[in-house]
């Protein structure tokens, strides 16, 4: 079990507390899919925010908590006003009275942490501009389930330095395989989470020629050239990632027995083709489905 109140980003947890996760998450998938799961979760209500649009995290989470026999609220950045209608304390404080636990997709990585700080219930990141540690703690599982041990695996993301990049350092600080970014100059990862997986000795390369990137790697990762809230940089961001488009002539320098990911929603025909999003070794739709199975073992690690 985790000594965590909180899911925040991957590295706050030790490698022990994320493998107890992804093992739970591998146990109860077969469990779910025959609607054969304990509700281990009765009369427990997960609030689920939302400053942004979701069809993945919005979806997997209020069926999550069905499945453990609990119920979930919605509600928009519109309603609550945290940091505007009231203080992020003030949330906390009353968010923490009414429900047993707060899935929340912000902006600011920053009032996140200060809501988790304030309020006595678990809190879960559902993505900030920082970091989306549920998606790949999904991702983890769906490696492993198709390549064995993540460990030794060469993990090649193509695109933008973005809270995708961010997690998947943080993941490398905590799992023994290989993160290539292939990211065009500009477009780099946060600094300080950089900085914090050299120091902890995380492997990882950072290049700006995808072939060089992608060679041999084992997981090709795909995410949108711009994200949420980065819709007017749209157009200049297409040109300048015109070449990190992943194609069938990009893959022919992967591992041969490679996986295509991507984290969706996709931009068909942006940052991957059609051919490659509905080739033979995209696992796309897998990914999306265990995003179900990983984050129902975080609830179920988290709320009480
Ligand atoms: N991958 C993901 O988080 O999808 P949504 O934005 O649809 O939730
Ligand atoms: N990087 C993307 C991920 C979407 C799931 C975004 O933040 O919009």
């Amino acid at each position: 079990m985790a000594a965590h109140k909180d899911f925040l980003s991957i590295d706050r947890w030790s490698t022990e507390e994320l493998r107890a996760v992804l093992e739970l998450a591998k146990e109860q998938k077969p469990l779910a899919r025959k609607h054969a799961l304990p509700h281990t979760l009765p009369n427990r209500v997960l609030a689920c925010v939302f400053a942004k649009p979701s069809l993945r995290t919005r979806v997997s989470f209020e069926v999550a908590m069905r499945q453990l026999g609990g119920e979930t609220l919605f509600i928009t950045d519109k309603e609550i006003g945290m940091g505007t209608r009231e203080s992020v304390y003030d949330v906390a404080k009353v968010m923490s009275r009414f429900c047993d636990g707060i899935m929340i997709r912000w902006f600011d990585d920053d009032e996140v942490v200060q809501l988790a700080e304030h309020a006595t219930v678990p809190v879960v990141n559902g993505l900030t501009d920082l970091t989306h540690p549920c998606q790949v703690m999904s991702d983890i599982l769906t490696v492993e389930e198709h390549l064995g041990n993540i460990e030794g695996k060469t993990v090649c993301m193509v695109g933008d330095g973005n809270n995708l990049a961010n997690s998947w350092l943080n993941a490398a600080m905590r799992f023994p395989f290989n993160f290539v970014l292939a990211c065009p100059e500009g477009y780099l990862p946060d600094e300080g989470i950089v900085r914090r997986a050299e120091a902890a000795g995380a492997s990882f390369m950072i290049t700006h020629d995808p072939q060089e990137g992608i060679e041999g790697a084992h997981v090709i990762y795909s995410d949108a050239f711009y994200s949420m809230g980065q819709e007017e940089e749209a157009i200049k961001r297409r040109k300048d990632f015109a070449p990190f488009q992943i194609t069938s002539d990009l893959l022919t320098g992967a591992h041969e027995d490679h996986i295509v990911m991507h984290c969706l929603p996709a931009h068909r025909g942006e940052e991957i083709t059609d051919e490659v999003m509905d080739g033979p070794h995209s696992v796309v739709f897998d990914e999306a489905e265990n995003r179900l199975h990983a984050q129902r073992a975080i609830l179920s690690t988290l709320i009480k």
